[in-house]
């Protein structure tokens, strides 16, 4: 089965703490994508999705402090961009649709594509050139 998101080189920020980071996060969505897949009860599914917006909210919460420690002029729409895919998960935890999984990859995988490679890339390349 295709994994919702494939690791491309677009992706990578050119900072390898970052880069990592990042592939852990498309690991852990293609995990719970997969797992989802498979069918559980709703109350696995929040579960679970309740894990990936916790562990994409923690990476958040840290690239939003380094943002505000080095007082970064862009850090309001890429704090916007950040929102906007939380609040994509918490719709799917609440929408309890009949197929999470397939909603999951259509909205994860068209914003981890732009995110890494545009606004993430922007913002590391500054700091690492600081
Ligand atoms: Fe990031
Ligand atoms: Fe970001």
């Amino acid at each position: 089965m295709k994994k919702p998101i494939e690791w491309r080189s677009a992706f990578n920020t050119g900072i390898a703490s970052v880069d990592h980071e990042h592939r852990e996060l498309v690991e852990l969505v293609n995990k719970i994508h997969a797992q989802l897949r498979e069918g559980s009860p709703a109350e696995l599914v929040e579960a679970r999705l309740g894990e990936l917006h916790d562990s994409i909210a923690a990476h958040f919460a840290l690239e939003e402090r380094i943002m505000r420690d080095c007082k970064y002029a862009g850090y309001e729409p890429h704090k916007e961009d950040h929102e906007r895919l939380l609040d994509d998960i918490r719709d799917i935890m609440e929408s309890q649709t009949a197929d999470p999984a397939a909603v999951l990859a259509e909205r994860l995988a068209a914003w981890f594509g732009v995110h890494f490679s545009t606004l993430d890339a922007e913002f590391h390349r500054l700091m690492d050139h600081r």
